[in-house]
């Protein structure tokens, strides 16, 4: 007999019995939630008005607002999967390499003056895997296998990688997607950089391309590359004939719009000194080379995934974004300008990445409306709580102890003893402090406080922590005043999600951030109340902070700890069971390096009847602090 194939095989690919582990693509209990919506810029003064949807906007699946989804793209897309199965035209993926490192992101310029520069860096993403390729290797096969799900007939994967695993990637290909729909091996070349003393410079990435069928889009005439002038100036008589070997080739004309381009792609990444496109995100893409991609293998109907979708360059290239590069005065420029926008989702599990996509993606939506032009709204969607549980399945062992030493031991903390984790109320104990561990599917409420800080009270302890996900919007900020009520201290901090990303890192605690803002209310001349809201303070200190000296900050004067903001938006019409909408926002950008204290919508309501207003603010760590206010 005559054995044939080849496969790639490693841990975790077969049980112990040597049966294949299916990839779950229907794991998926809980629904992605749509937490934020960012419907459009609004011009101070303008009334709310309704949504506009491109007229053009008649893909196979309707009306449709663009999403940005935080979340580990392992639990999201099954979900995705669920309204999207075969509906997706173009799949751009640049995962991780498997470098054996972090990326960190630079904090936001002006955002550090108290810092120590080497605190600067904040974690963006992981990219070490353990032992072996075999966590990359398992990692990288169960998120093709979901991808090929959502892949469209006339659809297109490009899977971005380099040397360090683009052999195994190309394999794995193969067994998902079938050797028979690989189209091309595409080399991204580039100069500049680093060179080693004894070996040949690895200037290229590779991204493989495949198809779902062989019925599949291809707009050759989209990326054709203009000849250059000098080639032009000749064109018909240098082509006039062309010679190969013995034969002769009479009356070739070149293509007017370029050429056919070649499977290497010679195009700069972005250069420490970009002042335009560069996002301080790090291995950010140019947009030269993604708008290759999504216009060969995209049209205006189509909806375009990127499920690592890191600073969002590839969304912003579907939302239209194009660059061209252009001879000005002898030298070579690159003009910006935008084309028809397909529908997009994006995917990615950093705090980073999501701040970053949506920060340029609103950018985007502001350049399109100051043009007149259509575009379409986009909702922020999270998992919720899934992530957490499915951790404190896996890892925590469904078991509160387990669950309660791993934060304790992470924030810095002694577990307490035998019964301590089952009674859910003192957990543990940092430097003589008692530490409370919410669950992992709970929010920390005022309820939630006031009891604990009776039962704090009853153990005779003058403070006490408590770690939680996820505190009550305005809880943080009326907490002082709890605090007074008891006599006790409390502590609120933040469980960092990092812990669930990258266990075992040595990652920052923070304290959940006090953010005070004031609601300003004026009458206009035809009798509406027309609404505003001004940012008195914030203050975010890590929860290594002395109890004294947070005291003292938390009474600090109205107006400072507003540099640490790198974002902030306006609720308008707050609902508690909507997502937060965006009616106003501001935010830091390079030329403009802090942020606005008083928005400038003037929201026009009802002169009569009383609404909520919500602002929800981001800080230059990449944190979310909601509050909200009765107007
Ligand atoms: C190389 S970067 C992508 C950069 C992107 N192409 C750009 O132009 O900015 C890889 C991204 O994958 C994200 N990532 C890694 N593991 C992930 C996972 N399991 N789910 C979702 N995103 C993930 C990281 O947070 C990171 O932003």
């Amino acid at each position: 007999m005559v054995l044939c194939g080849t496969e790639l095989i490693w841990e975790g690919k077969y049980d112990l019995a040597g049966n294949r582990i299916p990839v779950r693509a229907d794991d998926c209990e809980s629904a992605l939630l749509e937490i934020e919506r960012i419907e459009r810029p609004r011009k101070a003064g303008a009334p709310d008005q309704p949504r506009s949807f491109l007229a053009a906007d008649q893909g196979p699946i309707g009306d449709f607002d663009n999403r940005l989804v935080w979340g580990d793209n392992g639990l999201v897309l099954p979900r995705l999967a669920k309204d999207f199965r075969a509906a997706v035209d173009l799949i751009y993926i640049d995962p991780p390499f498997n470098v054996g490192t972090d990326f960190v992101m630079d904090a936001p310029s002006g955002a550090t003056a108290d810092e120590p520069a080497s605190g600067r860096g904040r974690f963006a993403y992981r990219d070490s895997w353990g032992q072996g390729e075999g966590a990359y290797l398992q990692m990288i096969h169960e998120r093709l296998v979901l991808l090929r799900e959502l892949l469209s007939e006339r659809g297109t994967i490009y899977v971005h990688c380099d040397y360090r695993v683009s052999h195994y990637v190309r394999m794995i290909l193969d067994e998902i997607f079938g050797p028979q729909n690989y189209r091309n091996e595409l080399i991204w070349c580039y100069r500049g950089g680093g060179v080693p003393r004894n070996d040949f410079a690895a200037k290229h990435d590779t991204i493989f391309r495949y198809t779902k069928s062989d019925e599949y889009i291809f707009n050759a005439d989209e990326v054709r590359i203009p000849y250059s002038p000098d080639v032009q100036a000749s064109l018909a008589s240098r082509y006039d004939k062309s010679y190969r070997s013995n034969k002769v080739y009479e009356g070739y004309r070149p293509n007017v719009l370029g050429k056919h381009p070649e499977d290497w792609w010679l195009i700069q990444p972005i250069m420490p000194s970009d002042r335009t496109e560069r996002l301080d995100y790090p291995t950010q893409k140019p947009v030269e080379l993604i708008q290759r991609m999504v216009d060969a293998s995209s049209r205006p109907d189509s909806l375009v995934l990127d499920a690592f979708c890191g600073s969002g360059t590839t969304l912003a290239v579907a939302e239209g974004l194009r660059v061209k590069r252009e001879m000005i005065g002898g030298k070579e420029r690159l003009r910006y300008y935008y084309a028809e926008p397909r529908r997009w989702i994006g995917v990615d599990i950093g705090r980073f990445a999501m701040h970053t996509s949506r920060k340029r993606l609103i950018e985007l939506q502001r350049v399109r409306q100051a043009q007149g032009a259509a575009y379409r709204s986009f909702g922020v969607y999270g998992l919720g709580d899934a992530e957490r549980r499915r951790w404190y399945g896996k890892f925590a062992g469904d078991n509160r102890r387990s669950y309660c030493k791993t934060i304790l031991e992470s924030f810095g903390a002694e577990p307490s003893g035998e019964q301590g984790c089952e009674q859910p109320t003192l957990d543990g104990k940092k430097q003589g402090v008692p530490c409370h561990v919410l669950d992992v599917n709970a929010t920390f409420t005022r309820a939630m406080a006031e009891d604990l800080l009776k039962r704090v009270t009853a153990e005779h302890f003058n403070q006490c922590y408590c770690l939680a996900w996820a505190f009550a919007h305005n809880l943080p900020a009326e907490i002082e005043e709890l605090e007074q009520k008891h006599g006790v201290r409390l502590r609120l901090v933040q469980i960092p999600r990092e812990i669930i990303d990258a266990p075992g890192r040595k990652v920052p605690w923070f304290q959940a951030a006090i953010l005070k803002v004031q609601p300003m209310i004026s009458i206009a001349p035809a009798g509406e109340k027309l609404m505003d809201v001004r940012l008195e303070s914030y203050l975010r200190e890590s929860a290594e902070v002395a109890p004294e000296e947070f005291d003292t900050r938390r009474s600090q004067e109205p107006g400072t700890g507003i540099e640490l903001l790198d974002f902030w938006a306006v609720d308008f019409d707050w609902q508690d069971d909507k997502p937060f909408t965006q009616h106003w926002q501001d935010y830091r950008t390079r030329k403009k390096p802090c942020v606005e204290t008083v928005s400038n919508a003037g929201s026009s309501h009802a002169a009569t009847g009383e609404q909520m207003v919500a602002v929800k603010a981001i800080d230059t760590f990449g944190y979310e602090t909601v509050v909200t206010a009765v107007c």
